[in-house]
């Protein structure tokens, strides 16, 4: 099934400068940009992003993290892309994740692990709504 899925490069990546191998390994992957753009995000547009975490113990320090710097936001389209960009991102834990994963190989924790991509298609959908307008997705 084609899927839209939203992916964000996080500023621990952007910092480093490694967002053009981290799309690269995406479009090698088979997946198409669909929208993009780079935004430094606000802690309080931070928290409504991750709103399902609020009540988690990591909460305010991943939102701290989150809008400390840049961040590129993309949707990402593709055969079953939700579970596509999952398996090229890796394991949440970068110390988890597979050779080869983007989070192995440029993650330094669980917090600072380069990218984010939606767990489901429900959160897909709220997360693209989030930050692209119909208009801005072609
Ligand atoms: P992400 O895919 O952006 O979704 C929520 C984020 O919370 C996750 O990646 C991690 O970066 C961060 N996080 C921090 N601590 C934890 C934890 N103990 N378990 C899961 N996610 C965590």
């Amino acid at each position: 099934m084609i899927e839209r899925t939203l992916v964000i490069i996080k500023p621990d990546a952007v910092k480093k400068n490694i967002v053009g191998e981290i799309i690269s390994r995406f479009e090698k992957g088979g997946l198409r940009i669909a929208a993009l753009k780079r935004i430094h995000l606000t802690k309080e547009q931070a928290k409504g992003f991750y709103i399902v975490h609020k009540d988690k113990p990591f909460y305010e320090s991943l939102t701290n993290f989150m809008s400390e710097g840049p961040v590129v936001v993309m949707v990402l389209e593709g055969k079953n892309a939700i579970s596509e960009v999952r398996k090229i991102m890796g394991a949440t834990n970068p110390s988890e994740a597979e050779k080869g994963t983007i989070r192995r190989d440029f993650g330094e924790s669980i917090e600072r692990n380069a990218v984010h991509g939606s767990d489901s298609s429900e959160s897909a959908a709220y997360e693209i709504a989030y930050f692209f307008s119909f208009l801005e997705i072609f």
